[in-house]
């Protein structure tokens, strides 16, 4: 297994400089706002048109040709290695991130579920890595957008937490030493990126809890060791580490399933027994028996946070609103229509779950 993940930033813009935390590449409040300027002079008649001609723009998430983007490194960490590659003109890197089959040869849905998920943290005010869909040659995927800054280091989780465990390696079922307590002891002391819109006081293990609130919420199992980072400044830097901006959600919103299950679900009223089966296994627990679930992993995690984090998170989450949801799942084309539906139903049952 591979433990240590030390990677450099070599992206071509200019230094860290903010008291916080590096310029994070996350994207907390990303929503495009191509119509912003728009004005309605006669308010009937021109809302009208304004409104039809935001829908036909706004109506799918745009796939990126990146076949010709050149390869600048082989990432090494996660299921199988992946490609950066850099984005021409711009000089930024993006981890190609292609789809898979499942053993009965079916495509999965990896890359609309990263790219949903994405937009969902946005709406949440999640700090993330930006995500697009994107095609190399005849690979279909998605482009997450490289979260470390110039001359920052990306420390994985489990690179992080050998600071408190010198010989941290996650080794057996129980997933022994990737708990909430070894993660507050990491994250306590250490500071927000600058795009997370989070209040000034709240520490990256405060952040941290908003992230396990979101896994829950979109049903994302997959938060283990090398699925969180800590971000380190280049020697002598005055700034300090911090979080990472959240990262890797393509095993979220029941990508894997059938289209032939999740309407099976919908039909009898499943997706809450569903969504039940919901996890946290990727973080200690006790032998023999199962994991929390997502949500009562959240709420385990609030006990170390500090004062008025658990209800700022609710409130972000009760702050959602259907509609918005409803417009991210419609603009992800690649979605099968049970896939959407499914995945509304889900978010609509998390969120319920979470604030009661
Ligand atoms: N946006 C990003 N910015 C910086 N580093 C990233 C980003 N996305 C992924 N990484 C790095 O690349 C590694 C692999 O990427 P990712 O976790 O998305 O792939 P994966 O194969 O889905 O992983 P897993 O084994 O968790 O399923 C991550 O563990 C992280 O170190
Ligand atoms: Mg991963």
């Amino acid at each position: 297994m591979r433990v240590l993940v030390h990677r450099v930033g070599t992206a071509t813009r200019g230094n860290p400089d903010t008291a916080r935390g590096p310029p994070s590449r996350g994207n907390a409040g990303g929503h495009d706002r191509l119509f912003e300027h728009a004005r309605a002079p006669t308010p009937w008649v021109a809302s009208v048109r304004v409104d039809f001609i935001a829908v036909s723009f706004r109506s799918s998430f745009e796939t990126l040709d990146v076949s010709s983007w050149p390869l600048v490194l082989r990432e090494p960490a996660g299921r199988e290695p992946k490609d950066w590659l850099e984005q021409p003109k711009i000089g930024q890197r993006w981890l190609f991130k292609p789809i898979h089959q499942n053993q009965a040869g079916l495509w999965q849905g990896e890359d609309w579920a990263e790219k949903v998920a994405s937009e969902l943290a946005s709406l949440m005010g999640v700090t993330h890595a930006r995500v697009e869909f994107a095609r190399r040659g005849d690979q279909v995927g998605c482009i997450s957008r490289d979260v470390t800054s110039p001359n920052w280091e990306l420390h994985a989780g489990a690179v992080a937490l050998t600071a408190v465990h010198p010989d941290f390696r996650v080794k057996n079922r129980e997933r022994t030493g990737h708990s909430l307590g070894n993660i507050h002891k990491v994250l306590f002391r250490i500071g927000c990126p600058s795009d997370a819109l989070v209040p000034a006081s709240f520490s990256a293990y405060d952040l941290f809890c908003g992230y396990l609130v979101f896994d829950a919420w979109i049903a994302n199992r997959d938060r283990h060791e090398e699925n969180w980072a800590v971000l380190r400044p280049p020697p002598g830097s005055l700034d300090r580490d911090c979080l990472s901006p959240s990262f890797d959600h393509a095993s979220s919103l029941g990508f894997q399933l059938q289209d032939h299950a999740r309407s099976e679900m919908l039909s009898r009223d499943g997706v809450a027994a569903w969504a039940e089966r919901g996890t946290a296994w990727r973080f200690e627990h006790p032998a023999g028996g199962p994991p929390p679930t997502l949500v009562q992993h959240a709420r385990n995690a609030f006990t170390t946070a500090a004062d008025g984090v658990a209800s700022y998170w609710m409130a972000k989450v009760e702050s959602v609103r259907d509609t918005d949801v409803d417009d991210v799942l419609r603009r992800a084309t690649r979605m099968s229509e049970p896939a959407r539906r499914f995945a509304m139903e889900l978010l609509r049952v998390n969120r319920r779950r979470l604030l009661t």
